[in-house]
């Protein structure tokens, strides 16, 4: 049985907002969540701006912007009002972070998880050359990661524990404060990845318990590239100087003194011009997530995911997200053979989804989905596999987005 009706599902009176859902069938929120209509509007007011006041534009709304938007994603998070800077992109949030944090002889490790996403994880390896000693922390399923491993790694030598909310392989949600905890009591700092989070699950800093928390507007969002987040704990912040700064760092940016001095707030987390365009863009997806509040999204969204898992199951197919609703994430992967050149076939089908080495064709239901498009992209995949369709679509090379 479906609940596709907005008197069983009032989610749905969201999908006229999002002009993609009445072309295709839109799996993919993990990687591109689909763009409101109202970022359309968003963008014009960029350009009217830039048009109608020229340089004035930055004095009237676009100096500020990365804070003024900070403070609209900062409930999502359970961070405060001034709390929230926004940075380009969620490896160069963890940039700035790790150009603060001096790696001694006495605390030079940092622990994280294989699990991570690979671009952070080159990011950590690549502070070896500061000093850092990386502490991998494997998977043993490939799914999910032991808390109690990452925990028993973290040592008086940790100086940074670098963790996903969510994994973006398999889904599986982290248990966070359990691992900030020990951290804590180790005198190490946790910096969270919550680009697979925030949007779909419920994330609240202070209740993990972590120092930083970086996430981003491209996936569960709908905001596009372009707009990611940093929060970092204030008391901590005040005490960090990331050596990746800039003038927007300065307590008097335009006085354009040779010398940095770091305002006190999360300012100190900028650099350069922020991308302004992105952060208009990235407005009203922020807006309608809101609207609709995280907790009816998530009950939602675990509803889907485990339709997913049991139509997934009556198929015989294998799938890399975990079977507990509380630590599965908004994404079931199927893990079928040919699952490349499937979700190749699928995407031509306006089925759109992806596939990653590993994990499988990741369908991802957003608030907008209904369960007959589930129902469909089983369908589609019984159907390519039976007809051997997918044979079309093999190619040497690579991942599809
Ligand atoms: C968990 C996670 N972290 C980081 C990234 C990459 O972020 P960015 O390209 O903004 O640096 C992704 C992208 O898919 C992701 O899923």
């Amino acid at each position: 049985m479906t609940l596709d009706h907005p008197s069983a599902d009032p989610l749905l009176a969201y999908r006229p907002r999002f002009p993609i859902l009445a072309r295709t069938n839109y799996l993919i929120s993990n990687s591109l969540g689909a763009v409101p209509e109202a970022a359309a509007q968003r963008l014009r007011e960029y350009y009217d701006l830039w048009a109608g006041r020229g340089v004035r534009a930055w004095e009237d709304a676009w100096w500020t912007m990365a804070a003024d938007l900070g403070d609209k994603v900062a409930p999502l998070i359970g961070a405060g009002p001034g709390e929230v800077v926004f940075q380009p992109c969620v490896t160069l949030a963890h940039a700035v972070v790790l150009s603060a944090i001096r790696f001694t002889t006495r605390r030079p490790r940092i622990v994280v998880d294989e699990m991570h996403f690979p671009s952070i994880l080159y990011l950590l390896k690549e502070q070896a050359a500061r000093g850092a000693e990386i502490v991998v922390v494997p998977s043993e399923d490939g799914i999910t990661v032991d808390a109690g491993r990452v925990v028993r790694a973290i040592d008086d030598r940790t100086a940074l524990v670098a963790i996903s909310h969510v994994l973006f392989k398999s889904a599986f949600i982290h248990d966070a404060a359990a691992i900030a905890e020990r951290a804590r009591v180790k005198g190490a700092l946790t910096i969270v990845d919550g680009y697979q989070a925030v949007g779909v699950i419920p994330v609240d800093v202070g209740a993990l318990g972590v120092d930083v928390y970086i996430g981003g507007c491209l996936k569960w969002l709908c905001g596009g590239p372009g707009a990611a987040f940093l929060w970092v704990d204030p008391a901590l912040g005040r005490a960090l100087e990331p050596a990746l700064t800039g003038w927007m760092a300065h307590a008097r940016p335009f006085a354009f003194e040779p010398e940095l001095e770091r305002r006190p707030d999360a300012w100190r987390f900028l650099h350069g011009t922020p991308n302004i365009p992105a952060l208009y863009a990235a407005r009203a997806g922020i807006e309608i997530v809101r609207e609709i509040g995280v907790a009816a999204i998530r009950a939602k969204s675990i509803r889907q995911t485990t339709r997913l898992l049991e139509l997934a199951s009556a198929e015989g197919w294998p799938c890399t997200a975990p079977a507990d609703p509380e630590r599965r994430g908004g994404t079931v992967a199927i893990n079928v053979e040919n699952g490349l050149e499937i979700a190749r076939s699928l995407k031509a089908l306006d089925v759109v989804c992806d596939f990653r080495p590993g994990a499988g064709i990741r369908l991802s239901p957003h608030f907008y989905n209904t369960d007959q498009e589930l129902d469909a992209a089983v369908a589609a995949i019984r159907e390519i596999q039976s007809t051997g369709a997918w044979r079309a679509f093999s190619t040497r090379h690579g991942a599809v987005t």
